[in-house]
């Protein structure tokens, strides 16, 4: 089947998806690539609801809920870790439970994320900032019409983690991202 519309829907963040998100929380890969504390204080998923539940707002952050089309399964996250009004820039994010990985839900996700973006904050510019190791995710920047701008060194994550970090960004101008994939 040729993918020519969207697979996920993104709905806010809300206690309806605590267990998934503990379920993210508790994935290495996640603990690896994120700003998630490793390991995760208990409850950690309870805290990054209300962090986010806060700063929707003011308007700061945003996170939704990535679910799937067709049966409303919680299938990850994507993430607007920091929304700058002023410089009308927003860092984008995404993570994906392993069980869901590989079938295009985080480009789906993030090329939706995007749209929301620059249609409803009206932003200028989304950046991606990826570790120089974490190739899936480079191919979702890619596949979702971002652009590599270069490699923040020594850049800091998290506590414990400095690592170089590629940046990548896309601007409203840029060329749409097309379906090109045969599943
Ligand atoms: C990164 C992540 C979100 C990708 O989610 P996903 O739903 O599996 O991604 P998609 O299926 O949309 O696309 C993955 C792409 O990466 C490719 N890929 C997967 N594993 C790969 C690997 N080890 N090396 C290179 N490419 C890889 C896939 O082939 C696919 O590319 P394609 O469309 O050309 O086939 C998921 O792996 C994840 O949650 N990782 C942990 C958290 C994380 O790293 N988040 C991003 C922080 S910057």
């Amino acid at each position: 089947m040729t993918r020519s519309s969207a697979a996920v829907r993104l709905v806010p963040l809300s206690e309806a998806h605590l267990e998934g998100l503990a379920d993210l929380t508790d994935d290495p890969a996640v603990q690896r690539f994120t700003r998630i504390p490793v390991p995760p204080p208990a409850g950690f998923a309870t805290t990054w609801l209300v962090t986010f539940e806060q700063a929707r707002l003011d308007g700061t952050r945003e996170c939704f809920a990535i679910l799937d089309s067709l049966d409303s399964s919680f299938l990850g996250a994507a993430v607007a870790p920091r929304i700058d009004r002023q410089a009308a820039t927003a860092e984008l994010g995404y993570v994906v439970l392993p069980a869901a990985r590989g079938r295009g839900v985080a480009v789906d996700a993030l090329r939706q994320l995007a749209t929301w973006a620059f249609a409803e904050l009206g932003m200028l510019r989304l950046e991606l900032l990826i570790s120089v190791v974490n190739e899936p995710s480079k191919r979702v920047a890619e596949r979702s019409g971002f652009t590599r701008e270069g490699i923040l060194r020594s850049y800091y994550l998290k506590p414990g983690l400095r690592e170089d970090t590629e940046i990548w960004s896309r601007l409203p101008g840029d060329a749409e991202p097309k379906w090109e994939r045969e599943k």
